[in-house]
């Protein structure tokens, strides 16, 4: 039976990727919340979704009667949204009251992390946020479905921190042995469109991941297939990575430091570890290893 999927942030970084494996799907017909602004970086990646039979609604998680209109004869919505408590909270939240309101079925909200329900609340700004808004969610009635897929496998490529491509360096706290759940951002949308059509899946957490790979195991991975060397630097351990966040958390006007310190905590640690994983659920799709990422991805980056 085809259901109506109603996707917020098409236009973004993995939206974009969960829109086009939607319409992958013979059961779905997708329709994109879409605010308004920046018309034609929009036009070019929401054309080539509506050639493909994507319809657009205009609305705002702010604007609570666009969407009304937008979640009508909607059987699922699929978020994938980013910001603060204004949209992670309060935008989603109505999202999921007007879904209720308009008989939708279920609500896969903006979650795409590690195990966020483990956090310690008031460590992690982001997985605070998410844990209040599916906490308001859940209270709803509406199904609820939280995708984890753990940390997505580009965070150990160039510009984004741990690795640094220019330096040679890759830069972690602890030992750097802690395995971590690791996914594509593709095979991550692949798996959400799955899931939302899925009706045999049940409100809670649906958590996959292409690989559990520590930041060592990575670096051998990269080093083997671009030949380029890494020196291994410890920042120090666990104690002084909790005294650089208590540092941070005093900072108000920069809260994404401490963000980030949180999340290397958790990957320190391994609090924040997925479980009861169904990377098998879907027999036809099969979910990239660390090395078949970074041998598509990462190649161009081979020592010369
Ligand atoms: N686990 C990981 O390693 C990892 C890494 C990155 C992201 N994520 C998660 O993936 C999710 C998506 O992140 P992303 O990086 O793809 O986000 P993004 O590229 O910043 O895109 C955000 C999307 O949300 C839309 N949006 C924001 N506010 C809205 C509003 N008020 N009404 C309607 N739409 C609104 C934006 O629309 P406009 O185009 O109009 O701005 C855009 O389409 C987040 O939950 C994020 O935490 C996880």
């Amino acid at each position: 039976m085809t259901q109506t999927v109603l996707l917020a942030g098409a236009t973004g970084m993995l939206g974009s990727q969960i829109a086009r494996h939607l319409l992958d799907q013979p059961d779905a017909r997708i329709r994109l919340l879409v605010r308004g602004g920046d018309a034609a970086r929009k036009r070019a990646s929401l054309d080539p979704l509506l050639t493909r039979g994507a319809e657009i609604i205009e609305g705002d998680l702010a604007d609570r009667a666009s969407l009304d209109r937008a979640t009508q004869g909607v059987d699922v919505i699929v978020s994938a949204v980013q910001g603060g408590p204004d949209v992670i909270i309060d935008g989603q939240v109505a999202l999921a009251e007007a879904g209720r309101r308009n008989g939708v079925r279920r609500i896969l909200p903006s979650d795409y992390a590690l195990d966020l329900f483990h956090a310690t609340p008031g460590e992690h700004m982001m997985f605070d946020l998410r844990r209040t808004a599916d906490e308001k969610i859940a209270a709803t009635g509406i199904e609820h479905v939280h995708v984890l897929q753990g940390a997505f496998m580009a965070m150990f490529g160039p510009g984004m921190g741990t690795f640094d491509y220019d330096a040679g360096t890759v830069t972690f706290w602890g030992d750097g042995t802690q395995p971590i759940d690791v996914t594509s951002v593709e095979d991550t949308a692949r798996m959400v469109a799955r899931v939302a059509l899925d009706r045999t899946v049940q409100s809670g957490k649906f958590a996959f991941a292409g690989d559990k790979v520590s930041i060592l195991g990575a670096a051998d991975v990269i080093e083997a297939q671009t030949g380029r060397r890494f020196d291994r630097r410890s920042n120090g351990p666990e104690a002084g990575l909790r005294v650089a966040m208590a540092e941070a958390a005093k900072d108000v006007s920069n809260p994404f430091k401490a963000v980030m310190l949180a999340y290397q905590l958790y990957m320190l640690t391994g609090q924040t570890a997925l479980s009861d994983l169904q990377n098998h659920r879907y027999p036809d799709v099969q979910l990239e290893s660390f090395a078949q990422f970074a041998e598509r991805t990462l190649l161009h980056l081979a020592a010369a």
